[in-house]
């Protein structure tokens, strides 16, 4: 375990959760924002943690934008399907219920024991949401998920690249045959990301590592004939209609990125699959 502080003890990986926690947090109390979270704000103030050691650099807006582009396509899936069951894979203290729930859907959201330890100190079952403790590489939990029935959409926002790449791809065989049809969300770092995290402003900060270098996120239709690579976006080629509805800050900072080209930004993936 690490003891980050002394109020708040996480296991190694469990403690990057604590980077897009606050990013939302501080997202939250900008003037003009890309999403809005309280309860990230208060959660960020609860927990006895060095957050500033986060400040500085881009990640935390590089947290935002990718939680902002999974919303945008939970969002997208619930209008299509008001009754879908929807799995936070490595839930850790994520709100993406409290920002794009429908009153209808089902919730699952699984992370590993210590996260949900955690985690059950600031959010509650409900009829319609629950918790799940486990690990994705455990395939217990898909029984709890699927009591629920589909269509189901799986949203595994930045936790696979911290599995080893044989890992990955159990998840992946696992996901396609106890959720066949599904929608995953799940983002890829590529080698330009990876090769250079040790200076990472967030990650460098924290003691896990990304493992799983996947340059090229096609590589999951190669492992599962039958899932279909959707859509796959870098920061700068972010969905027009997503893109479109970011504070003009926002967009003038993208437009600088779009002409550096850098690798760190534009190896780094978030994907959209249909799993078969
Ligand atoms: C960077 S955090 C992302 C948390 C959340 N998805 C978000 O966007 O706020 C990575 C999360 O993956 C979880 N995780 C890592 N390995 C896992 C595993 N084998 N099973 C379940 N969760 C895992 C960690 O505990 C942590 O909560």
């Amino acid at each position: 375990m690490t003891s980050s502080e002394q109020g708040v003890r996480l296991g190694t990986v469990q403690e990057t959760l604590l980077i897009p926690l606050y990013g939302r947090a501080v997202e939250s109390r900008k003037p003009e924002a890309v999403l809005r979270d309280p309860l990230a704000e208060a959660m960020v103030a609860a927990i006895d943690y060095d957050f500033t050691r986060f400040d500085g650099g881009s990640s935390l807006i590089g947290s935002v934008l990718r939680t902002n582009l999974f919303d945008h396509w939970t969002r997208d899936f619930l209008a299509e399907h008001p009754d879908a069951t929807v799995v936070e894979i490595g839930a850790g203290l994520n709100t993406r219920y409290e920002r794009t729930d429908n009153g209808r859907a089902r919730w699952w959201e699984l992370d590993l024991p210590d996260v949900i330890e955690l985690r059950r100190t600031f959010f509650t079952d409900s009829s319609r949401r629950r918790m799940l403790a486990g690990s994705v590489l455990d395939d217990e939990w898909t029984t709890a998920a699927l009591t629920t029935g589909g269509p189901y959409f799986l949203a595994a926002e930045a936790v696979l690249s911290y599995l080893a790449e044989q890992e990955v791809r159990h998840v992946v065989d696992v996901l396609a045959e106890r959720f066949p049809g599904a929608l995953l969300a799940v983002d890829t770092t590529g080698p330009g990301m990876i090769d250079t995290q040790d200076s990472h402003d967030a990650l460098g900060k924290v003691a896990a590592r990304l493992r799983w270098n996947c340059p090229d996120p096609r590589i999951i239709e190669d492992w599962r004939p039958g899932t279909r690579l959707l859509g796959s976006h870098t920061f700068t080629t972010l969905p027009a209609e997503v893109h479109d509805g970011l504070p003009e800050e926002y967009r003038v900072m993208i437009a600088t990125m779009a002409e550096l080209q850098l690798p760190q930004v534009e190896d780094y993936r978030m994907n959209l699959l249909r799993l078969g």
